[in-house]
């Protein structure tokens, strides 16, 4: 049941603010369509042409920076536990926030701004544990994680590649963290077909 539920919200979430982030970012989504159709042509993608879609794999995950699908999440502390000078004492319950990490100017310079060529390999390995973690962590991270970055950007290539998706600049966009974080007004947006 959990992997029903933790499975499909979350992702369609993801997608969601993706192509919204990518209608507000016009160069960004040219750059998107131009390794798609270098790397595709006229063929929907497969797994094997995922290690090439590396622009699209840092779409997706500068999307789920600034809108992270999990924005917070929970433990319940069992015993008395140090951290640094600090003891949490049994029985609190500590929330650590997506959406606050990933926007902190210590980890990513202009936090707010889309820009998905920040996500070097370089700039990877520099990052400190937990400055960026969208699938959670430890012990109960989320089982997931592969198959959503597989599921993530081949969605993210198959519509890209056919369609270019443009915000409805009326209609209001909002967050709503429920359990995960939507979009309080839904997304409405207007497709056009490429080329
Ligand atoms: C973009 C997509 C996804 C995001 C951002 C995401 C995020 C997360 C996070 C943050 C957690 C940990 C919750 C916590 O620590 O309290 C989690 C747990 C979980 N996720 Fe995902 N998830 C995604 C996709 C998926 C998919 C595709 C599946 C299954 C096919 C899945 C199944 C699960 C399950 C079963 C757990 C609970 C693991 C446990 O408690 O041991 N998730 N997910």
């Amino acid at each position: 049941m959990t992997i029903f539920l933790a499975g499909h919200e979350t992702t369609s979430n993801a997608l969601t603010w993706t192509f919204y982030l990518l209608s507000q970012n016009p160069t960004a989504d040219d750059r998107l369509y131009v390794e798609l159709s270098s790397v595709l042509g006229d063929r929907i993608p497969t797994v094997e042409d995922i290690p090439k879609l590396e622009y699209t794999e840092k779409v997706f995950r500068e999307s789920m920076r600034l809108y992270p699908p999990a924005w917070t999440i929970g433990r319940k502390c069992v015993k008395d536990y140090k951290v640094g000078k600090y003891t949490i004492p049994a029985g609190s319950i500590i929330l650590m926030s997506q959406y606050v990490m990933h926007h902190d100017s210590r980890y990513f310079s202009d936090p707010d701004l889309f820009y998905p060529d920040r996500w070097t390999k370089e700039a990877m390995l520099r990052l400190p544990r937990f400055s960026y973690f969208p699938f959670g962590g430890g012990i109960r991270g989320c089982v997931g994680e592969s198959f959503a970055w597989m599921e993530g950007v081949l969605l993210l290539a198959t519509i890209s590649r056919e369609w270019r998706l443009h915000h409805d600049v009326s209609h209001k966009v909002g967050l709503k963290p429920l359990i995960t974080l939507r979009p309080k007004y839904g997304m409405r947006m207007r497709l056009e077909r490429r080329k």
